[in-house]
């Protein structure tokens, strides 16, 4: 597929302020993929938080994992509630906001058990259905099983782990191969073209939407493997290529990914979470200048549909909580949306 350049529909003006100092900033809100919704919930609790130790603002890095409020986990979509999991008939049952959290007793909870029939099948990538032999909060052989957002509570009856966000109105792994943290990698490539920031984004195959394309982080591997290889199989269709050629791309892809800046580290508001396995990711910022961006050729592959340079701008749409993480992206580069 010859690379091509999105730009969305209705496509409202790109503001550019590349003398923007980006100042007082709301790390855990943004960060988090909070929606306009965010900006309602109670700013006066804090508490610390794993958030990450490289973002090089300046300020207080408490921002809480125990005042958010997950959206996209229990259903809610641009504030309809939808309630069905993704790639089924399943609903979840509804969560009101004031019951997300585990530590206020809620007796009438009643969430729906569901674990896809591709993940009870225990490929190599899920975990067993008995979570009550796991090592929780640890490195657990070759699989990270620690949290961004610090311990997470195991429930004592089950021996599931607990969503550090607070209830999504389902139990099991849905879609999710682990229990507790899955992790998640995610390279957001930009460039400059003709004033106007872009990254390489993908279209899932899974109906998802337009997305970093990023991918699940394999037993043994580190995120910065994860983070080539993702960009790899879905913006150039390594796994399709010869040994020599996937060699070429693999070694231009080295050079591009040498210098990245941490944009975002935690937990992720995702569709596919439930209250006993969620998803967590790091996203990590490659800026390329004409000279690199004219050699990267663009071709989609595996988990991908599609891929281009899509403009950044206001009224982007993107999987999970891919919107703020380029939002977080953009700003690095002087673009306020
Ligand atoms: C995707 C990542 C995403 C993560 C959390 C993974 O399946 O590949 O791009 O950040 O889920 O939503």
């Amino acid at each position: 597929m010859p690379p091509c350049v999105c730009r969305a529909a209705a496509v409202t003006k790109q503001v550019v302020w590349r003398s923007l100092v980006v100042g007082s900033l709301s790390i855990g809100n943004v960060a988090f993929g909070w929606g306009i919704k965010d900006k309602i919930v109670s700013r006066s609790r804090t508490c610390t938080f794993a958030f990450t130790s490289h973002l090089p603002f300046s300020g207080s890095r408490t921002a809480s994992i125990c005042r958010m409020l997950h959206y996209k986990a229990r259903g809610l979509d641009d504030a309809v509630e939808k309630l069905s999991y993704p790639g089924s008939e399943v609903k979840r049952a509804h969560v009101p906001d004031e019951h997300v959290k585990f530590d206020k007793p809620w007796s009438d909870y009643q969430p729906v058990e569901y674990t896809a029939t591709s993940v009870l099948a225990g490929p190599v990538w899920a975990d067993s259905q008995d979570a009550s032999t796991i090592s929780f909060n640890k490195i657990d052989g070759k699989i990270d099983r620690q949290s961004f957002t610090g311990e997470y509570k195991i429930d004592k009856e089950t021996g599931r782990p607990l969503n550090p966000v607070g209830r999504t109105g389902m139990t099991g792994r849905g879609l999710l191969g682990r229990w507790g943290p899955n992790h998640a990698a995610d390279p957001i490539v930009t460039r400059f073209l003709e004033g106007k920031l872009q990254f390489i984004a993908i279209k899932r195959k899974d109906g998802g939407g337009w997305a970093i394309p990023g991918g699940m982080v394999e037993a043994g591997e580190t995120v910065s493997l994860t983070l080539k290889r993702e960009f790899g199989e879905e913006a150039m269709d390594l796994n399709s290529k010869s040994k020599e050629e996937a060699d070429k791309i693999m070694a231009k892809i080295d050079e591009m990914f040498a210098h990245g800046i941490e944009i975002f580290k935690g937990y992720v508001d995702d569709p596919r979470n439930t209250d006993n396995a969620w998803m967590e990711t790091v996203a990590m910022n490659f800026h390329v200048d004409d000279s690199i961006a004219a050699e990267i050729k663009l071709e989609a592959g595996d988990d991908a549909g599609a891929v281009c340079w899509m403009d950044i701008v206001p009224d982007l749409k993107l999987y999970a909580s891919h919107k703020s993480i380029i939002e977080e992206a953009a700003k690095k580069h002087g673009v306020v949306l």
